[in-house]
């Protein structure tokens, strides 16, 4: 799982309103190159989005803004099969532990880092990745936890996204700018795509430039 989203190197983070919109999104996605998305427990329809994107075997399918293990176990039964949190709930990690799910829970903090480190996880959210600092922060955190890696999130864009993932430290970043509600509710979904087009283009133009999506032992 870990491998796979270091490799898609973006994780589209989703609010969707409505479960007719789940397959067409689904088919941006995929038509774009990006496989993989996180479905925010957001929207009443969450949890049928969440079913009628499990469907499709190539996706990647996780849900987000999960803030206990109730949701958490909502969201698995749906189809869901990585769970990321906003903030650290040792409770929702925990049982995710205890059910093998891949969780990357929200860290912000040195003590959030300490607790992961305590549950053994090797991956976290780092959230509001730009209100907290960003890069800077980040390469702050890494310096004492150099064991960890992150999934920065929050105010990433087409802009910045590169920041982020020229970082040894960085596995992937997540983020909402090219599923952006207007397009949803407009049903623009071939813009939605053009911007899935143009993110993949990004990290991959940076991939072949610095040798390849190494992986971490190569680093
Ligand atoms: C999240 O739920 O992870 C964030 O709200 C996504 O942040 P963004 O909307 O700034 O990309």
């Amino acid at each position: 799982m870990i491998e796979r989203i270091e490799t898609l190197k973006i994780i589209p983070v989703l609010a969707v309103d409505s479960v007719e919109h789940a397959g067409p999104l689904a088919d941006a996605l995929c038509g774009g190159g990006l496989p993989c998305a996180e479905v925010t427990l957001r929207t009443e329809a969450a949890l049928g989005v969440i079913k009628r994107m499990a469907r499709r075997e190539n996706l990647l399918l996780g849900v987000g803004t999960v803030h206990n293990p109730d949701q958490a176990k909502a969201a698995i039964d749906a189809g869901a099969t990585f769970v990321v949190t906003p903030g650290f709930n040792p409770r929702t990690v925990a049982w995710c532990l205890e059910n093998d799910i891949p969780v990357f829970p929200g860290t912000s903090s040195p003590t959030d880092l300490e607790l992961a480190l305590e549950f053994g996880l090797e991956l976290v959210k780092f959230f509001p990745a730009e209100a907290i600092g960003g890069v800077t922060t980040l390469k702050a955190f890494s310096a004492p936890y150099g064991e960890l890696r992150f999934i920065p999130t929050g105010g990433i864009t087409a802009k910045n996204l590169l920041d982020y993932t020229s970082l040894p430290c960085v596995a992937a970043c997540g983020g909402s700018w090219m599923v952006r509600p207007e397009l949803l509710h407009a049903g623009d979904f071939q813009e939605i795509e053009r911007l899935v087009v143009e993110a993949v283009g990004l990290v991959s133009c940076q991939a072949s430039l610095s040798g390849g999506n190494r992986t971490r032992l190569d680093r």
